[in-house]
């Protein structure tokens, strides 16, 4: 039985690893630490604390003495850390949130598991885990013809939230060489899935589409990003932290690589397909509120598993629009 602490719980994969650890490992028990941002919704993990198996504490990873307090009072063996900073964008409007929570937060969590894990004989406590979740964005960005990223491709992060994401990579593995800490990182791709925030690049999409705005592109849209079923991680996840792999580094992808622009065409093509087939839906979307942004677990783009796949479709986008037809893109 673990005992986990998983950082950022209330956000998108947070929010999907917490339903998924629920089902996958009915006698473990984990407290969530999450500040509640403006990505983080508690409605994503409702029904939860529930099953008396999940605490919720509000709080801030940068709060030492907080997190060395849950650590010893919830005797945590596991953390999986998720709280972040992620939208690359905010980044460059203000960067230094993204070092104080991406870098200095990562850097306190590491430090108290080191203080509250190392025995009184020099040695770690049996079977305990920091797990540090990151991105492939700290490998900087792929064209058409680049191969894909390897665990052994340079660090060349190309904005500030890349950058901060590296360096928390760092430490942790530093907290690796130098202590011996049983770390584990793992480096993933886009993330799509139930309640992702409408910032990202499917939900704001589908939101905008749907609300009949503008579909901002950045530049001519042939950025190439892997995309990776939500859940598919939670799963990869899982198997890392269970494996005896201490140190080690895991790219996780979908093998799925798709241009942006490729994305935003298939998503309006299956909106536009689904009010091809019953118009009366265009009057009910018409009528429908504004979609408030904090309502984001109203817009779910749900995915098959399957490496080299990638299916999508919309489910109840908003609350007037019903489910559209999954497609396999391959
Ligand atoms: N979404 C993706 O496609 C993607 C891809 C690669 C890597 N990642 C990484 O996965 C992790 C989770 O990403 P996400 O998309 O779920 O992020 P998210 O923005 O949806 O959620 C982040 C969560 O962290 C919480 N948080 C933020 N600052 C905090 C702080 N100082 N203390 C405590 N909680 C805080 C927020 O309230 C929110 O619940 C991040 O580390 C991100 O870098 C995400």
């Amino acid at each position: 039985m673990r005992k986990l602490l998983v950082t950022g719980g209330a956000g998108f994969i947070g929010g999907n690893f917490i339903h998924y650890w629920l089902r996958e490992h009915p006698e473990d028990r984990l407290v969530v630490l999450d500040a509640l941002t403006y990505a983080g919704n508690l409605a994503t993990i409702d029904g939860a604390e529930a099953t008396g198996r999940m605490r919720f504490v509000h709080g801030d990873i940068t709060d030492a003495a907080l997190v060395a307090g849950l650590l010893s009072e919830e005797d945590i063996d596991t953390i999986v850390h998720f709280a972040a900073e992620s939208h690359v964008d905010r980044s460059i409007v203000e960067p230094g949130t993204f070092v104080r929570t991406n870098v200095v937060g990562t850097q306190v969590l590491i430090d108290a598991a080191r203080a509250a894990w190392r025995t009184s004989v020099g040695t770690w406590r049996p079977s305990v885990r920091f797990h540090h979740v990151s991105t492939d964005e700290v490998y900087g960005s792929l064209s058409p013809s680049d191969p894909p990223f390897t665990e052994q491709t340079p660090y060349t992060p190309s904005s500030p939230y890349a950058a901060s994401k590296a360096a928390s990579d760092h430490l942790v593995r530093a907290y690796s060489h130098t202590y011996g800490l049983p770390v584990s990182i793992s480096n993933c791709s886009n993330n799509y899935g139930p309640y992702q925030f409408p910032e990202k690049l499917i939900p704001l999409m589908i939101v905008n589409a749907l609300r009949g705005i503008a579909l901002p592109i950045y530049g001519d849209g042939r950025q190439v990003r892997d995309w990776l079923f939500v859940e598919d991680h939670c799963m990869a996840i899982d198997r890392i932290v269970q494996a005896d792999v201490q140190g080690r580094t895991f790219n996780v992808g979908g093998r799925a690589e798709h241009e942006n622009i490729h994305i935003v065409h298939q998503l309006c093509q299956l909106i536009d397909e689904r009010f091809a087939a019953d118009a009366s839906l265009a009057t009910h979307n018409r009528a429908a509120p504004v979609v408030d942004a904090r309502n984001v677990d109203v817009v779910v783009v749900a995915g098959l598993r399957g490496p080299g796949t990638m299916h999508l479709r919309v489910e109840r986008p908003i609350r007037d629009v019903e489910a559209l037809d999954s497609v396999d893109e391959r």
